[in-house]
């Protein structure tokens, strides 16, 4: 409407006086991800971040991921319009831990899921997310033992997609996606038998959603584990009636807007991040107003954070 209208051209207006380019999560507020100048997930994120031709990245998503973007991008301004947007997954792991982990086992690789603070990174051989985690895993010796981390369930899937056994995770979950279990998947799957399904590996449910296709109560053609990008690049082609949705309510928005004939669906309704939710329409305009709030990295967190991200970049997807 009139008002989204007005909004939006006060923000594309501070942004060009600026010089920034706004990039959005894809769970992010629809309103935000309307005026966004790119929507994508984390790597396309990170990828954009990296060759952006602006000197100022506006980040609507949440603490780590700005700051990979300021690893990427040193000489750039990265602004995060509510600095207390931080992610509970991110939170389940120090860079103390990291180190304590490391001693039990010397000669392990060590790969860090990208939803982990610089300080962590920077104790990490590579860094992955959920659209290249198996190429990652695979670019490291068989014979290599791994320390995966923190998603249990992200870990836990990338064991069976590679077949690998000396991969050890760290316990450490998000609460979002942890709340999207095996009952409610089962719940939903049985009232809905011919909906396809994608699910994000970051979810409680990503294991159960495997036993479903084991048991022969779902096609496998019809189980999807996707990354978000990857749920909106199926979303393009699907040519299902119904597709149930299990991650953050955010990628609907994405999902409805790139197809109008096929239904999307949660799987949990209720599967919100608030830290997300935290990029409020005020936010943006007022950081790009004002330039805040400006992410800063200690120089040498960020020198060896950036050999772990920039190896994730190289092996790509
Ligand atoms: P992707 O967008 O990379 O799938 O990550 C999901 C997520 O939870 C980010 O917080
Ligand atoms: Fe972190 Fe979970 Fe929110 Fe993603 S959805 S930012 S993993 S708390």
């Amino acid at each position: 409407g009139p008002a989204f209208e007005e909004w939006a051209d006060q923000v594309r207006t501070a942004a060009r006086a600026r010089d920034a380019v706004i990039l959005a999560h894809n769970y992010q507020r629809p309103e935000i991800q309307r005026v966004a100048d790119h929507v994508g997930d984390s790597l396309a994120l990170s990828r954009l971040a990296a060759t952006a031709s602006a000197g100022t990245i506006v980040f609507c998503g949440v603490h780590f991921m700005a700051e990979t973007a300021k690893i990427l991008s040193p000489g750039k301004t990265v602004l995060l319009p509510e600095p207390e947007a931080g992610c509970s997954l991110a939170d389940t792991i120090t860079a103390d831990d990291v180190r304590a982990w490391k001693a039990e086992h010397p000669g392990a690789a060590v790969v860090a899921y990208v939803n982990t603070t610089a300080a962590v990174k920077a104790e990490t051989d590579v860094c992955c997310t959920s659209s290249n985690a198996a190429d990652v895993i695979r670019s490291i010796p068989a014979e290599q033992e791994i320390l995966f981390l923190p998603d249990q369930f992200l870990g836990a899937h990338v064991r069976r997609v590679t077949g690998r056994d000396n991969i050890h995770v760290w316990m450490g979950e998000c609460h979002v996606h942890a709340g999207i279990d095996g009952a409610t998947l089962r719940e939903r799957v049985a009232a809905e038998p011919d909906a396809e399904l994608y699910v994000h590996p970051e979810c409680g449910c990503a294991t159960s959603a495997l036993y479903l296709v084991g048991a022969g109560t779902v096609p496998a053609e019809r189980v999807k584990v996707l990354s978000t990008g990857g749920m909106a690049a199926a979303a393009r082609s699907t040519t299902a009636k119904k597709v149930l949705v299990a991650t953050e309510t955010g990628m609907l928005h994405q999902l409805r807007a790139l197809n109008g004939d096929t239904v999307f669906e949660p799987v949990n309704s209720r599967a919100e991040c608030r830290y997300m939710k935290m990029i409020t329409p005020a936010k943006l305009l007022r950081a790009v107003r004002e330039g805040v709030t400006e992410i800063t990295l200690d120089e040498e967190t960020a020198r060896r954070a950036r050999r772990s991200v920039e190896r994730m970049i190289e092996i790509g997807q």
